[in-house]
């Protein structure tokens, strides 16, 4: 699993030095990762509120599109939020509480499951580093296991997050700090790094705030927002010109016509 714990701040010199060399790797397309085995828990209950505000920051999960189909990662998956936002295909292996022929389910990452350092990575510490560990939406483990085991033996692969539309950005700040979350990525799923241009301004540098957040300390109102975003896991870059109108004010969310592959 070395594609996770690698940050994406260290992946990202490798990208430079790819761009300088070839120019953008244009329709890089994320694939499957193999198979791996680990274990899978579950943390709320069937309404799956618990869920909702996770630390990759996006809200309501009915509002956002992820719905029940999410999980919580392990520290080292989640790796400071730049897992956010990646899919999983997920099936119990190898247990009695299996279901029968051990269907699949598809989650997408949106919190980090918090390590207890008190307790034992074997025994309750599931999501302490460098642990992979899932704990999956109560309704998303359902699906695969009956809920009274706790604790399942799981297979588990990357695959490429499947999504409706574009990448959504969601405004957040102040006339003086623009803090965009964002959303509904397809491909990989995750962000390596992003940048911001008013029509009036070149491409600006956005730093990473938390979860799949990212920032800048600039005034940019009365501009129209273009933004382009590199892919962690495949270096793809993509760019959503003039996504926001000149009018866009905080709270609002835009969608692109594009999206990762
Ligand atoms: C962490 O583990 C300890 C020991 O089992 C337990 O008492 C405590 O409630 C746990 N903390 C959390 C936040 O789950």
């Amino acid at each position: 699993m070395a594609f996770f714990s690698l940050s994406c701040k260290l992946r990202l010199l490798g990208v430079a030095t790819v761009m300088a060399m070839t120019a953008a790797r244009v329709g890089a397309r994320f694939q499957p990762s193999s198979w791996s085995l680990a274990y899978a828990t579950f943390y709320g209950d069937e309404s799956a509120s618990e869920t909702m505000g996770g630390a990759c920051g996006y809200g309501n999960l009915f509002n956002t599109g992820y719905g029940t189909d999410t999980a919580a990662l392990s520290t080292t998956m989640f790796n400071d939020g730049y897992g956010c936002g990646t899919c999983y295909q997920i099936r119990c292996y190898g247990s009695p509480h299996c279901y029968r022929g051990s269907p699949l389910t598809t989650v997408t990452a949106t919190n980090l499951c918090p390590p207890n350092w008190s307790q034992d990575s074997n025994n309750g510490g599931w999501c302490k580093p460098p642990r992979v560990h899932f704990d999956m939406s109560k309704p998303a483990f359902m699906q695969i296991a009956d809920w009274k085991a706790g604790i399942v033996p799981i297979m588990y692969r990357r695959v490429p997050c499947i999504r409706d539309g574009g990448i959504r950005f969601q405004f957040q700040g102040n006339g003086y700090w623009l803090l965009v979350y964002v959303t509904n990525v397809g491909g990989g799923g995750d962000i390596a790094s992003m940048w911001v241009k008013g029509c009036q301004t070149d491409w600006i540098g956005m730093s990473h705030n938390w979860g799949a957040a990212y920032q800048t300390f600039t005034s940019l109102g009365g501009q129209s927002l273009s933004f382009k975003i590199t892919s962690c896991s495949t270096q793809e870059i993509i760019i959503a010109w003039n996504v926001a109108p000149s009018n866009w004010y905080m709270g609002m969310t835009y969608e692109a016509n594009v999206n990762l592959h």
